[in-house]
Order: C-alpha cells, then structure tokens, then sequence
C-alpha cells in the first residue's frame, strides 16, 4: 500500500490545462505546480527559428520586442493558431516541472491535457504526440467546462444538472453537466482578451490615445467592473499610452464608469451566452439549475461584478469558484486520480 502510493507519487504523473492565456501543471500526490501564461518569444535569425523564452520571462517581452524576437501566443481565441510553437511549449513545461529533465519512460506516467474546445482533432493528435515525445507513456484529453465543474466540485457524477460557466482568456464555456457528460454546452469567442481589446479601443475613440493590450489587461484586472458603480464613476485611475494626434506618449485618466462602458459589449456577449444555454436545457436539468445555482470558474470571473450581473439577468443564484485561474487544472488532476471520473477521460 505505502509502496503503491510511493510509486504513484514518483510517477510523475501530471493534469495540464493548456489555456489561451496560461498554462497550470498539476503533479499527482503534489498539486498545483506551475502556472505561467501560454506566451513563447522566438527569435528568427537567418531564417532559422529558436524559442528564447517561455512562460513568465516571455510574457514581459509582449509588445516590448525587437524585430528578430517575436512574442507569440501559440493558442489565441480558444484555438490553437500555431501548433509547432504550442508543441515547443508543452514540453518545455513538462521538462521544467519535472526538475529540467524528461519524465523517465520507465515510470510510464501519464498525463491529462484539457485543451481549447475549439480545437480540432488533427490539433488534439499533436498535442496527444508533443506530450509523448517529452515522455508521457499514455496521454488522455478531457473537455474544458467538465474539468472546471470537477475542479469547482459540483456534483458532475450524479443525475444532477450542474451549470459552470467558464470565463477564459480566448473563450467563454457554458455547460450543463450530468451523470459524467456534458448535456449542453455552447462556447462564445469573447473572454479576458476580448475584454482587454474592448478597453484599448475605447481609449482610443475617447481619448485619443493608443495603448498596449498589456495595460488594458492591468487595467481591467486592478479596476475593472463589469457593472457600473453605483455613482457613475467610482475609482480614476491614470494610464500611459502614445496619443494618436501628435503622436507623443501622454497620461490620461479613466474612471470605473468608463471602463464598465468599454466592457459591456464583452459581458453583454457573455450573458448572452448563459442566456442561450438556460433556454436550451431540458426542463429536469434546469430544475436542478435554480436550487444549484451557476459556478463560475476561469480567470475572467474574478471580474468585478460579472457575478452580479448574471444574478441580475438570470434570477439564479451565481457564485465564483474558490481559485478561478486554477480551478480547471485542479479539475484536471482530480480526473486522473480519482477512479470516480475516469469516465470524462477521453482517448485521443
Ligand atoms: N482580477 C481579474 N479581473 C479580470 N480578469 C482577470 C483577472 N485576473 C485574470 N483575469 C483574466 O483572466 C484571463 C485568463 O483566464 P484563464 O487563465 O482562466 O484563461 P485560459 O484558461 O488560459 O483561457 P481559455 O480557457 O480561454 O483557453 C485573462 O484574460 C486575464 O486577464
Ligand atoms: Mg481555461
């Protein structure tokens, strides 16, 4: 028994959620150990392409580049927009959280990815290979919106419908889950990135002034609401951009009010989505909804008052799930130890 469960912990085992925006390794008997964006900066010279950086490191390179490295995020918009870099990326996470060496084939470890919902099988097959070239002896997939529920621990293995709504960087998940299947689910291209495009451009209508999608994203996470304040305006915050009329950097600032008006065609997108859902699950299903309520996972639900305003348009009680940004790895983990969800694996 000690013996198996040593093995176990040393086989280096590990659950991936592979997202738009970051990437979280979660290790058997250890949970989460790395969280990093999905960004990779790769320099080209003489035509022969090399990773520089990954994670962290090349994530403070975005829009700070030079011409020869360029900072790419190899799964944009919930798909994967280029599959060698993702490749690249898998591994060099995989090596890194196992000490800098490959997992040993001896140990067959096994790994779970959940990837984008929006990827294709040829996409799932070279994901399923760059894992296994960088030693996984089996390689498992699992959908987005079941790990989320796992991982926020609504009752997916019971004939109970449960409603998660997961909030991405690239997309937006909405699902009904029973009994260890996905009854309904329906996925909107707007997320985290949408809502930092929404801000870039109405600082440049209103202000005149052109900023990074780096400083939308702070500006967003520090003081961004999804529901006005109840002034109007509530905090002000000042922000630096180049201003587009003389093209000098200049300071401006911006007011909560404003930035809820820059996101709420972004919201507007997702209530729509939830919308959507309620009015197609079937009617034992949606009974469960009302007394469970909806969960909210993945980084885009630590929003400011994204909660509120689904309670509002809904009338069903809605929550945030405890860590957000790592619910869906957590979920990941659980699938591959625990027998009870061995069921949500899917073989690619
Ligand atoms: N406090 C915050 N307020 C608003 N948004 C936030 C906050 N913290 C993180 N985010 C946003 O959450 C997004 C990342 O969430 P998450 O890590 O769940 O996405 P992902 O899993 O990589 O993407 P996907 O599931 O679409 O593939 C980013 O757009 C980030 O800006
Ligand atoms: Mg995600």
């Amino acid at each position: 028994m000690v013996f198996s469960r040593f093995f176990k912990f040393m086989s280096h085992d590990m659950a991936i959620d592979l997202g738009t925006a970051n990437t979280v390794v979660y290790l058997r008997g250890r949970g989460v150990v790395l969280n990093e964006p999905s960004v990779v900066a790769v320099e080209t010279l003489q035509g022969v392409r090399k990773v520089k950086a990954v994670g962290d490191d090349a994530k403070l390179m975005m829009g700070k580049t030079p011409g020869t490295i360029e900072a790419i995020r190899p799964l944009r918009d919930g798909v994967i927009a280029d599959i060698d870099v993702a490749e690249q990326m898998i591994k060099h996470f995989i090596t890194k959280v196992n000490g800098g060496k490959h997992p040993m084939p001896w140990r067959h470890p096994q790994i779970v990815i959940c990837v984008p919902s929006g990827s294709t099988s040829v996409e799932r097959r070279a994901i399923r290979d760059a894992a296994s070239n960088a030693g996984a002896s089996q390689v498992w997939l699992i959908e987005e919106p079941m790990a989320a529920a796992i991982g926020a621990d609504m009752p997916v293995t019971e004939p109970i419908g449960s409603m998660v709504v997961d909030i991405g960087g690239g997309t937006t998940e909405v699902a009904v889950l029973s009994l260890r299947g996905l009854a309904y689910s329906t996925s909107v291209r707007v997320g985290g990135d949408k809502m930092d495009e929404a801000i870039v451009s109405y600082v440049r209508r209103n202000h005149n002034l052109l900023i990074g999608e780096g400083t939308a994203e702070r500006i967003k996470q520090e003081v961004g609401t999804a529901k006005p304040p109840s002034d109007g305006i509530g905090q002000t915050i000042h922000i630096k951009g180049r201003d587009l009329v003389n093209g000098v950097p200049k300071e401006i600032q911006i007011n909560q009010g404003q930035i809820a008006e820059a996101l709420s065609e972004p919201v507007g997108t997702i209530v729509e989505g939830v919308r959507i859902a309620l009015e197609n699950t079937a009617p034992e299903l949606a009974a469960d909804i009302v007394d469970q309520g909806i969960v909210l996972t993945g980084g885009g639900a630590l929003l400011a008052g994204i909660d509120e305003i689904l309670r509002d348009e809904t009338g069903l009680p809605v929550t945030v799930a405890e860590e957000p940004l790592t619910c869906v790895a957590l979920g990941t983990g659980r699938a591959l130890e625990d027998p009870v969800f061995r069921g949500v694996l899917l073989a690619v």
